[in-house]
């Protein structure tokens, strides 16, 4: 079922957006060569604890930690543990706050120290891919007009896009319906009206769109199939009369 947020139930989520962002800005700052991802994950319950919301994550279908770190190929759901982010290394930052009842949910990928030219590009062309994505939306518009222009700016540079992982709608849940595939043809696919929210998400490859199982070990961290680096940006927003309202930047 589609949702559409009231005035009241759109403030919330704003608050709960903005604990989301702060908390990426000081993760940017936090993840750097020589840390653990485990040190990371720590800091980062700390800081949303002390914002009075709580990871939308932990538990969430058992997920034993509080965000997710994907490093490399990994392309979502990696787990903090005992490895050590590196110099070169391409850090997927996934995190949810759920705030006085509502979630938000946002992503971040970030470069540590100086990446391949190939890493470099990839960061940039799924954010790039992100906003021409967003651009495209508005009450009345459909998902196909999202999915299209990540999908054809993505494959203009090289990049293929994920197609077994994908956006949702969001709020009282962390997933809401509509699924929100990141790529697509315009004139298709959902209609959003004015008071939708969504976690809209691409992920990108160097290589090709396949992607593995989750990880037999962990049960979760799902990495590309031909093992080139992947590249992760999501944001909240929620859809209005003339655009779109990203509340998790
Ligand atoms: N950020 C992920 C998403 O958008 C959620 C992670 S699943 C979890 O779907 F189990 F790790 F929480
Ligand atoms: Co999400």
């Amino acid at each position: 079922m589609l949702s559409v947020k009231s005035d009241h139930e759109l403030a919330v989520m704003r608050r709960s957006g903005a604990i989301l962002r702060d908390l990426l800005v000081y993760l940017e700052e936090l993840v750097c060569d020589g840390v653990t991802t485990e040190y990371v994950d720590r800091k980062a319950l700390e800081f949303i604890l002390k914002n009075g919301a709580i990871p939308s994550f932990k538990d969430y279908n058992e997920y034993p930690a509080n965000i997710c770190i994907s490093l490399d190929d990994e392309i979502v759901h990696g787990i903090p543990g005992k490895r050590y982010i590196k110099d070169g290394m391409l850090v997927k930052v996934d995190a949810g706050v759920f705030f006085e009842g509502f979630h938000t949910d946002a992503a971040r990928t970030f470069e540590i120290g100086q990446v391949s030219e190939i890493k470099h590009n990839l960061a940039k062309v799924c954010k790039e891919a992100f906003f021409l994505g967003i651009a495209q939306l508005k009450d009345g518009a459909r998902l196909g007009d999202y999915a299209q222009a990540v999908q054809s700016y993505t494959e203009l540079n090289g990049f293929s896009v994920v197609r077994d992982l994908t956006g949702h709608g969001i709020g009282r849940e962390l997933h809401e319906d509509p699924m929100v595939l990141n790529y697509g043809k315009s004139g298709r696919g959902t209609r959003v009206s004015k008071g939708m929210t969504l976690a809209l998400e691409p992920m990108i490859n160097a290589g090709k769109y396949h992607v593995t199982d989750p990880d037999e070990s962990d049960g979760w961290t799902i990495r590309t199939l031909d093992k080139s680096p992947s590249a992760h940006y999501e944001n909240t927003v929620i859809i209005n009369e003339s655009g779109v309202e990203i509340i998790t930047l």
